[in-house]
């Protein structure tokens, strides 16, 4: 039985990966020609976005330029979905899951499976209290919906994937069958897979990795060189290690995991941003670059650029997203708090200093010169 592929969310990664997943399904017999795209429906201008790609084969506002195959199709109800596709693929931001998953509940296949691209964790409502640690988006999707759910990240920029430029990325999933048949969908000459069983540490990489590339930002926009960079980087790949070693035991997230894409890769991708343009010169968009250019140019590393974005301008970090970032949402301060509020909980904030200065510039509590200072005194350096 051919199996029916959904992409649930239609952003730029979820544009990327639908591209690819068609290209894949089309020459293969293992799966359904056809390949969804949920779509969160918008208007651009009087034209429906799920029509513009179901008519243009482009998605004009979040993956403009890309061409997408034929066999890719938007579909806008949720429900009819679950209750076609084998394979969900989740690539949407945190905050939307939530509702979507209700959307899904109770409208799925018997035997489907999930695999969640998402970087984050579950931040929950605010009226309901939280357990201790962080909460996984995937056991989310997992108790929603009854499946398993593998992951799939890495130093994955979409706009680079989009123009088929040479990446890697980790495909974290127990179950070796089902691992192999995931490969076969995703892999391409430019996208190579490598499988790990461990699920959980590829996404609690994904997801840390917006905190470290939050403070990379704040780094650019202090004037700080290539050294200082250099080590926050080092510092805060060393806090998501302690971290892990901290709330999940040696079992957590192994070497191995740290040395795949979705661990070094994806904090070094995030971190640096080669195709930045000077930016601090037209931040306010009046420059010869517009704000818009700007964003739709280089907006890889959102974490990084809108740290940065923060310090220069000094405007919150809710008005630059609208300003910057078209309809995308950012991971990283949110994903900040919620570290936060498990170190707070555990006693644990002075073994973290730069997950937790993070969190305390981008909610306004600290002055964003004293980002560094926080790090003169690491335990690392005890
Ligand atoms: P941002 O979410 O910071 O844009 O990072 C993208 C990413 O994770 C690339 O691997």
């Amino acid at each position: 039985m051919e199996k029916h592929v959904a992409v649930v969310g239609s952003g730029n990664m979820g544009s990327c990966i639908s591209k690819i997943c068609a290209l894949n399904a089309r020459s293969s017999t293992e799966f359904c020609n056809e390949v969804r795209i949920w779509v969160h429906e918008e208007l651009i201008g009087e034209e429906k976005l799920s029509d513009i790609i179901n008519t243009r084969h482009e998605n004009v506002k979040y993956l403009a330029g890309t061409r997408l195959p034929e066999n890719a199709i938007a579909v806008t109800d949720l429900a009819e979905l679950g209750s076609w596709a084998d394979i969900l693929i989740f690539v949407l931001p945190q905050q939307f899951l939530p509702q979507v998953l209700a959307g899904l509940k109770g409208h799925t296949r018997p035997g489907a499976c999930a695999v969640s691209l998402i970087k984050g964790v579950f931040a929950g409502q605010e009226e309901e209290p939280m357990p201790k640690g962080l909460s996984l988006l995937t056991d989310l999707i997992r108790s929603n919906l009854g499946m398993e759910c593998a992951v799939l990240m890495g130093a994955n920029l979409a706009p680079e994937i989009a123009k088929e430029v040479y990446c890697e990325a980790t495909l974290g999933c127990r179950d070796p069958t089902r691992a192999a048949q995931l490969k076969r969908l995703f892999q391409t000459p430019y996208f190579r897979i490598s499988i790990i069983e461990n699920e959980f540490s590829v996404e609690i990489c994904g997801a840390l990795k917006s905190i470290v590339a939050t403070g990379a930002g704040f780094c650019d926009a202090l004037g700080f060189g290539d050294n200082t960079k250099a080590a926050v980087i080092r510092l805060g790949f060393m806090e998501i290690l302690r971290y892990v070693q901290r709330f999940y035991g040696s079992a957590g997230v192994t070497k191995r995991t740290l040395m795949q894409s979705c661990g070094i890769g994806d904090i070094i991708s995030s971190c640096y941003n080669t195709k930045d343009v000077k930016w601090a010169a037209t931040h306010d968009g009046s420059g010869p670059l517009g704000m818009h250019d700007l964003v739709t140019t280089c907006y890889g590393g959102r974490n990084r650029k809108l740290g940065e974005a923060m310090v220069l301008t000094g405007k919150p970090l809710r008005q630059l997203e609208k300003e910057m970032l078209d309809g995308q949402r950012l991971q990283g301060p949110l994903i900040a708090a919620e570290v936060h509020r498990a170190l707070q909980e555990e006693g644990q904030l002075q073994r973290f200093p730069l997950m937790v200065a993070v969190h305390l510039i981008c909610s306004g509590q600290m002055k964003p010169r004293d980002f560094i200072e926080q790090l003169r005194e690491h335990p690392e350096h005890m």
